[in-house]
């Protein structure tokens, strides 16, 4: 992430210097698609993610630059104002609108200012670009406008309700929390009914952790939420008889069993496929404190199918890594975030890693005609202000 490469870009459109911040994306090594069912998530802030300049305008709108948007896909300047019926019609722009509003509504007096930003985490690779510029904005603007008033959980939040009311992806909190909280070299395991979270330091001994990303791009929208509707709908059936039931983190194997019978199938294989990942996020944590990363990798592998064939949000091309990984002794791989495209996170032996990358790379290429893309995962600080 190159902070003068933005500053340049500001001062060039607006005519003055602006204050820089930065916020991440990130992994996750295990816990997927556990948040919104209130269980537990594995993830880190990686080195990549979202650098911001902002300076306030003195008007009432917003004027924002988006520097990496290709002109031909949505126009990359765009200004707005700060009133509910001013959404602009970029979908870039909707994050910086969705964020100012979803300040406003917590008190912050939020006024015009000016902004342009660039970013290193891939777009739609799972590593949520989206909740690097949500965070980003969210943090900045807090410091800015809000005395720094909003706690920090405050803010993951303010980037999730911009998803849910202003993107229409009605997404849990995992990927706001670690571009929030993210610290350099560990991992942060997180309770999301509690919000209890502590940090763990992650430094695998002969171990790497990898990303292979398929540029197979998502956009997470209906069909991520059509499976949050599967886990209420379970929860949903099960509360006439057990009223305290709220989501599938308090379902038992047991209770599993009886929703069997009143829901569609499909629903019960996506409530199974969860219940089978708060499991192995407790075995994965067992594990790595014992330095167990054959577990570890055993439990990748295992999420990884389930969520292939059980929450169907993997395709042919994640699958396809996800073969060839076990192939080269890979110890563990996975589809990583949301699903429906982008990385696979691969955890592997140093004496492999070389081969790997070669074979996956090679293979990946005959098969679909492109090369995929390899990221070192280097888990590093959470938002900031740089300068
Ligand atoms: C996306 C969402 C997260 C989480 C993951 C799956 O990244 O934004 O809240 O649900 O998918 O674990």
């Amino acid at each position: 992430m190159d902070k003068e490469f933005v500053k340049k870009h500001f001062v060039e459109r607006f005519g003055c210097e602006g204050v820089a911040y930065a916020s991440p994306g990130r992994i996750n090594l295990i816990g997927e698609h556990t948040d919104y069912n209130g269980g537990f998530v594995f993830p880190g802030a990686v080195d990549k993610g979202m650098i911001m300049v902002i300076k306030p305008n003195g008007l009432d709108k917003v004027r924002a630059f988006a520097i990496d948007i290709d002109p031909k896909d949505e126009a990359p300047y765009v200004e707005f104002g700060l009133n509910e019926e001013d959404k602009p019609a970029e979908a870039w722009a909707c994050y910086v609108f969705g964020v100012c509003r979803e300040m406003q509504k917590r008190g912050v007096e939020v006024k015009g200012f000016d902004t342009a930003f660039a970013g290193d985490v891939p777009l739609g690779a799972g590593m949520s670009s989206s909740a690097a510029l949500e965070s980003v904005f969210a943090f900045a603007l807090n410091e800015i406008y809000g005395e720094g008033k909003i706690d920090k959980f405050e803010l993951a939040r303010v980037g999730q309700s911009t998803e849910h009311n202003y993107t229409g992806c009605n997404c849990g909190i995992m990927d706001q929390f670690a571009s929030v909280f993210g610290k350099a070299g560990c991992l942060m395991r997180l309770d999301c009914r509690s919000m209890e979270f502590e940090y763990f330091p992650f430094e695998p001994k002969g171990y790497r952790l990898v990303l292979v990303n398929t540029n197979v791009k998502h956009k997470l929208g209906d069909e991520y939420n059509q499976r949050r509707r599967s886990c209420e709908h379970v929860v949903e059936v099960l509360k006439p008889n057990y009223p305290g039931i709220e989501t599938l983190r308090d379902v038992t194997w047991e209770m599993l069993e009886e929703a069997k019978a009143l829901v569609p199938e499909v629903d019960y294989r996506r409530a199974k496929y969860v219940l089978g990942e708060k499991d192995r996020v407790l075995a994965v944590c067992d594990a790595l404190e014992k330095g167990d990363y054959e577990t570890v990798g055993a439990k990748m592998y295992e999420t990884h199918w389930g969520m292939s064939k059980d929450y169907e949000v993997s395709c042919v091309e994640l699958d396809f890594l996800a073969e060839v990984a076990k192939e080269c002794g890979v110890t563990g791989c996975r589809v990583m975030g949301g699903g429906f495209g982008g990385c696979t996170i691969n955890l592997v032996k140093d004496e492999l890693y070389d081969n790997f990358v070669e074979t996956a790379k090679a293979k990946f290429t005959a098969e679909f005609g492109h090369a995929p893309l390899v990221y070192d995962v280097v888990i590093g600080d959470g938002s900031r202000k740089l300068d």
